[in-house]
């Protein structure tokens, strides 16, 4: 049998003999063959059947059909000499979600930029946009009711991350139109995008504008470089969880995804522990602490969106308190599974994307290409795992050339991750399917990392990690982190509650 080129690895591929003639410039769209056929059970599975006669594409919906196009798209692209080899593939995903973040917050991509990643994603059955708009370095969405997200929230006074400092006020927002045309463009490619709106922590941008939203009043500025801040949404005032309601009702109108991703990680909360209103509530509800005052919150927000027939995903971060209902997704990335698999235990599910696997901002040099290929979420649970995703954050990443060698190869591996049952996984047959896909990307616009960049040991590659380490070298971030969490704790015992 001749090895399978398809990425991500279908569940069943057979050569046989023969071949299908291409006509010349090698568009086969009105000559295939398409069927709609209910017993192809798995709304994106697909059966294609390339014979000397014609080729066949089935699927018991349209999303199916657009599925195994990809595969078709990448088999044209590989044929020789205009002979497309026989072949009938059966095929289905593992995982219901396979994911790619892309950090809009921190530096803004072009909507042109955006629609090339999704079709780079999409040529590899990738299904959702995880688009991350929201964060301490700015607020990405246009707001016609809450104007200063735009005017205050979307712009910085500069950028210092990893120490480097440009000056000059820089941002932007994307308005209501182009956001309509990324989620439509997805549409398109039977992908949902699922903005992420971080809460109560990761808010500088939102504060920033309303800083009435805070425990303390403010002044607060958009953050220019990266970190965890302190500064949260108060949890205590009923009117900013208010706030919060009237501007997701305006964000799901623009949104039409099934579930909205709320944040929770990373909320460092000494000042809820400083403020009458956050301390009130805690009080009057008997909380043993500022974590469960966090769950109140998380599930107050996402008892709104399920009154407007939305879910919701959380980091892992969320569950510090204890479990939180099944019909919330939890995302895992970082820290102890105890909390995930409680949740597990309790019929919830989750998207994983560890870091130490699927963090593409890394350097391959930390995260090797074979090590994002290997990762074989929570083992013991896979019927608990929706899906994978691949998280493309980018304080370091400004620019666009950048973006594509840190999201491909990479997408591809979590593809196929995502995509391709274990036992049909083959790591050095997927780097030989990578490297021939890198020119059909290439002509789509993607500019991939070259291949000997990715098992991180290349001169270029070592030069990144040592870029990498010049950028983390002050210790800054992690230091921060250990005086939010040290100060937490000390408010918490003068105020009398235990962390
Ligand atoms: C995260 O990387 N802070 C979810
Ligand atoms: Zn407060």
């Amino acid at each position: 049998m001749n090895p399978c080129p398809i990425i991500p690895a279908p569940r069943s591929y057979r050569r046989c003999d023969g071949f299908f003639l291409l006509p010349s410039g090698g568009n086969v769209v009105h000559l295939l063959k398409k069927e709609i056929d209910p017993a192809i059970l798995g709304e994106e599975s697909y059966r294609l059947a390339v014979t000397p006669e014609a080729i066949r594409l089935a699927a018991s919906t349209s999303c199916g059909l657009f599925r195994g196009f990809q595969t078709l798209k990448q088999l044209v692209f590989l044929a020789k000499d205009g002979r497309l080899p026989c072949v009938v593939i059966e095929d289905s995903p593992r995982f219901a979600v396979r994911s790619f973040l892309i950090d809009s917050a921190r530096h803004m991509q072009s909507v042109d930029e955006i629609l090339r990643m999704i079709d780079g994603a999409a040529l590899l059955k990738m299904n959702r946009l995880h688009w991350h708009v929201s964060d301490d370095q700015g607020f990405r969405i246009e707001s016609e009711r809450f104007p200063l997200l735009n005017t205050v929230g979307s712009y910085r006074d500069g950028d210092t991350f990893g120490g480097e400092i440009k000056t000059g006020r820089t941002g932007g927002y994307y308005t209501k139109d182009e956001v309509r045309q990324i989620v439509r463009y997805a549409a398109s490619k039977y992908m949902e995008v699922v903005p992420e709106f971080d809460m109560p922590g990761h808010v500088s941008a939102i504060l920033a504008a309303y800083p009435e939203l805070s425990c303390r009043g403010g002044p607060y500025s958009v953050q220019t470089g990266g970190g965890i801040f302190p500064d949260l949404l108060c949890a205590g005032k009923s009117a900013v969880l208010d706030w919060i309601k009237s501007f997701l009702e305006e964000m799901l109108e623009l949104f039409p995804s099934r579930v909205i991703h709320i944040g929770g990680d990373e909320a460092p909360k000494g000042q809820w522990y400083t403020c009458e209103d956050c301390l009130r509530l805690m009080r009057d509800r008997g909380m043993k602490n500022a974590e469960e005052l966090q769950q109140y919150f998380t599930m107050e927000v996402c008892e709104y969106l399920h009154s407007k027939g939305r879910r919701a995903i959380v980091w892992n971060d969320s569950l510090k308190a204890g479990a939180l209902p099944p019909q919330i997704t939890v995302q895992y990335w970082l820290g102890s599974k105890k909390t995930t698999l409680a949740h597990i235990a309790g019929g919830g599910s989750v998207i994983a994307s560890e870091m130490g696997y699927m963090y593409a901002d890394y350097p391959f040099f930390m995260t090797p290409l074979w090590k994002t290929y290997s990762y074989d979420p929570f083992p013991s649970h896979p019927e608990a795992v929706l899906g994978v995703e691949t998280t493309l954050w980018t304080e370091y990443i400004a620019a666009e050339a950048r973006l594509h060698e840190m999201a491909f190869p990479r997408i591809a591996a979590a593809a196929e991750v995502g995509w391709t049952e274990k036992k049909h996984k083959n790591y050095p047959s997927f780097v030989r399917n990578m490297k021939r896909l890198l020119p059909l990307l290439a002509s789509m616009g993607i500019h991939a990392a070259p291949a000997e960049d990715w098992s991180g040991c290349s001169p270029r590659a070592l030069r990144e990690m040592s870029v990498f380490l010049k950028r983390t070298a002050d210790g800054k971030t992690v230091e921060r982190q250990r005086q939010n969490m040290k100060e937490e704790k000390r408010l918490a015992q003068i105020q009398g509650f235990s962390e």
